[in-house]
């Protein structure tokens, strides 16, 4: 039989893959610099601090670490995440409600697993993060996107949506949003409790970035206004230590967490043990807070550095002014078109992502998304006056 006659399963029609993806292979032209990504920068990686952890875990712990552990998870990280959680995201769970998985991006396709059917309908920031878009595409929901302001997803519009549209879930991301780098307002954050609640909608709360914060006061979490369990709480490591070690977590109500680990089981057994253990000692030796004010300084620099210059850029009309996290989401002019220009400034040594691949129905051509953690300053001023002379010349 010819190959091209093997038949692929429905759920990847009209799935193309990551157009960020795509837009990195353009990248690998030595020299270029990269507003494209969403990665940590390389001096923020703990490699010495990461070696020395696994050389002394695996002298102590390591038949233990190196045998299959419980789908549930290392038991000293579970136990260990519990103050982690209090202290950060501001809600009291108990150990067993907390599964480690490989990557929040693991916590999302579990998510999906324990409660999409096709044809369900699935609430998403419009825009909203690509990587996770996609996993809730690849289980055949159907993606209704809601639009946000500067406080976030607008909360009046969502319970329009909850009431006609009577969705399954809410996939959200509160704090410096991928794309946009907003925060959902305290106000808000409460009402998506109390709606989550009042129609039944679960809440996957996907809170990665939030230890990067270099300005304003900190917001308690979603979930911690959730009294019945209706809030999924998704959190990662791979911004604030790594993400080749490939560990978050899902905090979700006890029905709710079984069926994702039995997800998992059939998915990669566990969460790979040492990545587990290094995560533990991160957080039991108080080595993380640290590592993330050092990082911040960095990051709060680079980001002040690029807003400035944004201000003075040519074609720009409009850019958020987060006050964390990686991301600056701008609009070119109306009539401007950050797709096409992409190539432009590929061809000058500049790139971006196109705004658009971030809405589920396409369109907002003139948008585009900014990453500055890694540049350094430097860079961003060059890379900065590139989409300039770009932008200028094409108004
Ligand atoms: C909003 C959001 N959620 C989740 C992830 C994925 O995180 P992880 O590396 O933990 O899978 C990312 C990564 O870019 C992200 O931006």
């Amino acid at each position: 039989m010819n190959i091209e006659s093997m038949q692929f399963a429905s759920r990847f029609n009209g799935i193309s893959g990551s157009a960020i993806r795509e837009i990195f292979k353009l990248l690998a032209v030595p020299g270029m610099i990269s507003f494209a990504g969403g990665n940590p920068s390389l001096s923020a990686l703990p490699d010495e601090q990461c070696a020395e952890l696994a050389r002394e875990l695996l002298l102590d712990k390591g038949k233990i670490l190196l045998q299959y552990g419980a789908t549930e998870g290392y038991a000293p990280l579970r136990e260990s995440l519990v103050p982690y959680l209090k202290d950060r995201f501001s809600f009291d769970c108990k150990a067993d409600e907390i599964l480690p998985v490989t990557g929040s991006t693991q916590a999302m396709d579990l998510l999906c697993k324990a409660l999409i059917d096709p044809g369900d309908k699935v609430v998403v920031e419009n825009p909203t993060f690509l990587g996770n878009m996609q996993a809730i595409r690849l289980y055949q929901a159907e993606l209704v996107p809601v639009d946000s302001d500067d406080d976030g997803i607008k909360v009046d519009e969502l319970e329009e949506v909850f009431k006609k549209e009577h969705p399954k879930m809410l996939y959200i991301i509160p704090t410096f949003q991928n794309p946009t780098g907003r925060t959902l307002s305290l106000e808000r954050r409460k009402k998506i409790a109390a709606l989550a609640s009042q129609y039944g909608v679960v809440v996957a709360e996907d809170d990665p970035y939030r230890d990067l914060r270099y300005t304003g006061r900190e917001l308690p979490s979603i979930k911690s206004f959730d009294s019945e369990g209706w809030v999924a709480f998704m959190g990662s490591f791979s911004k604030v230590i790594s993400p080749g070690l490939r560990v978050g977590f899902l905090a979700a109500n006890p029905a709710l967490l079984r069926k994702c680990v039995i997800g998992k089981q059939s998915s990669d057994v566990h969460t790979a043990n040492l990545s587990q253990a290094i995560v533990d000692a991160y957080l039991r030796r108080n080595l993380l807070m640290p590592h993330v004010e050092e990082i911040c300084k960095s990051y709060a620099q680079q980001m002040n550095t690029m807003l400035g210059l944004l201000a003075k850029c040519g074609g720009v009309a409009r850019y958020t002014k987060p006050e964390g996290g990686l991301f600056i989401f701008a609009e070119l002019n109306e009539g401007m078109n950050a797709l096409n220009l992409l190539m432009k400034c590929v061809d000058k040594g500049v790139a971006y992502v196109p705004g658009t691949h971030f809405y589920p129905g396409g369109g907002h051509e003139n948008t585009f998304r900014l990453n500055f953690s890694m540049c350094t300053v430097e860079q961003i001023e060059k890379g900065m006056e590139l989409m300039n002379e770009v932008f200028s010349e094409n108004l």
